[in-house]
């Protein structure tokens, strides 16, 4: 099939190549040049593990191209947005601007028998008051939401868990069916529903993960208080198949271009329906877990003696997350940031997030290595639990530091053995 994507950020690239890899003809249109002459050249603009070997195998082959022009879908069937739904800069509801411009853009090029299939989360009812501008063309809309993690984002979109289809016909639904056909045959739940369920799962979906995290935080607060271990707790109700024991890692919380802004803007949609009192919980939400970026500087202080002013502090990761440059909302900037704010004199360190993070924070010292990052440290936080950081032997990083403190923000250090080699060791909920 012709397939074009409009947005080609984390997730329309990813989108993109994918679609091409399964054997669509794709075309990739986003209005950064700079992205499009990344992409174009089979180099992708951002870290994603799996996208720069997608991006070399249908390099070159025609399969997969790439144009700023958004008169290059004219010939493909079906067409996906993909672009960003940010938080509105003066609210917590979702900005549509760049939903509207893309399907703007794609009007005139639209022709009777297309599918516009929306993939960008959006608040609910936003899809029902797109068809008719869609529809006026002789196209049709439908709303088929992306559960893509960033760090597995390409073995996501091969492999979803499952597929929703929003739709209206059953047309739009064959149409799907044969976009998605590999993944269809290979038996993938399939949830075939209207635009507000198919709208509303996304936002459900994350809000509820959202509410996961936030939940065992604060437990991590009460075991803070108790003197009980959070960790323990987590696995110990984890094994209630009813309860998991995914996204429950207590620690500095979540971050990230989707779960932060996604909470915010599904309050705000319910307010705006009406049903405020629905979503009021989110606020808890989010509120326990910006408090848990505050409890992470606030134990550094704490560690430092009550002053972290002037203390040099080596700041491990910057990402939201490992295995992804992505510093959107991210709790590991926020705590570096927050560091440097009260005086400290923070050396962060991320094997993939610093060119992000030194556009947006360039008041930071960046170090080249972990290495750098230690050199005369007073205390070490660890906030983004990539493998380099997790893997660190205490007893070998000892004599580079000038202090053996270290604030394990993601608890995943081996507590005892920080300690046995002679570190003062805090994690989150776990004394
Ligand atoms: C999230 C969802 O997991 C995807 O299903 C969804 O498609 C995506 O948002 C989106 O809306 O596009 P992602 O933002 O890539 O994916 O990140 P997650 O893996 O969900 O992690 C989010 C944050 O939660 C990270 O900061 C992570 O460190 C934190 N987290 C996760 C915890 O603090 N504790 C946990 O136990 C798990």
């Amino acid at each position: 099939m012709k397939l074009s994507v409009i947005g080609c950020g984390y997730l329309g690239a990813v989108h993109a190549a994918a679609m091409a890899s399964l054997g669509h003809e794709v075309v990739g249109i986003d209005v950064d040049q700079a992205k499009i002459d990344a992409l174009a050249e089979g180099r992708a603009p951002f870290f994603e593990p799996g996208l720069p070997e997608l991006l070399t195998e249908t390099h070159g082959s025609g399969q997969l191209v790439f144009s700023t022009d958004v008169a290059a879908a004219a010939d493909c069937q079906v067409h996906f947005i993909a672009v960003g739904t940010p938080q509105q800069v003066d609210g917590p509801g979702a900005d549509l601007r760049f939903v509207n411009a893309a399907v703007d853009s794609l009007l005139p090029h639209l022709k009777p028998g297309d599918l516009v299939v929306g993939k960008s989360t959006v608040p609910v009812g936003t899809a029902d008051s797109l068809a008719p501008r869609i529809e006026a063309t002789g196209a049709e809309l439908a709303w088929n939401p992306e559960f893509l993690r960033e760090g597995f984002a390409v073995k996501d979109t091969i492999e979803p868990d499952r597929l929703v289809y929003g739709v209206r016909s059953e047309r739009a639904r064959n149409l799907l069916d044969q976009v998605y056909s590999t993944a269809v045959a290979a038996g993938t739940p399939l949830v075939v529903t209207d635009y507000p369920t198919a709208e509303l799962v996304k936002t459900a979906a994350n809000a509820f993960l959202a509410t996961k995290i936030s939940f065992i935080n604060a437990m991590a607060e009460l075991a803070e208080t108790t003197g009980a271990d959070v960790t323990q707790l987590a696995d110990a109700i984890g094994y209630d198949k009813r309860i998991g024991r995914k996204f429950l890692n207590a620690g500095v919380g979540f971050g990230g271009g989707c779960l932060p802004k996604d909470i915010r803007a599904f309050r705000a949609r319910a307010e705006e329906l009406g049903r405020g009192e629905s979503l009021a919980f989110l606020r808890e939400i989010d509120e326990i877990n910006l408090r848990c970026r505050q409890r992470v500087i606030t134990l550094a202080t704490e560690l430092l003696g009550g002053s972290v002013y002037q203390r040099r502090i080596a700041v491990l990761g910057l990402a939201f997350k490992p295995n992804s440059d992505d510093i959107r909302d991210s709790p590991a900037a926020d705590v570096a940031v927050g560091l440097n704010g009260l005086g400290a004199e923070v050396v962060a360190y991320d094997p993939e997030a610093i060119e992000n993070a030194r556009r947006t924070h360039p008041q930071l010292t960046y170090a080249a290595s972990t290495k750098e990052a230690l050199a005369d440290a007073e205390a070490v936080v660890l906030v983004t639990e990539w493998d380099e950081f997790k893997q660190l032997d205490p007893t070998a990083v000892a004599d580079q530091v000038s202090q053996r403190v270290i604030i394990d923000g993601r608890n995943v250090l081996d507590r005892e053995a920080w300690r046995a080699a002679g570190w003062r060791y805090a994690g989150l909920g776990r004394s």
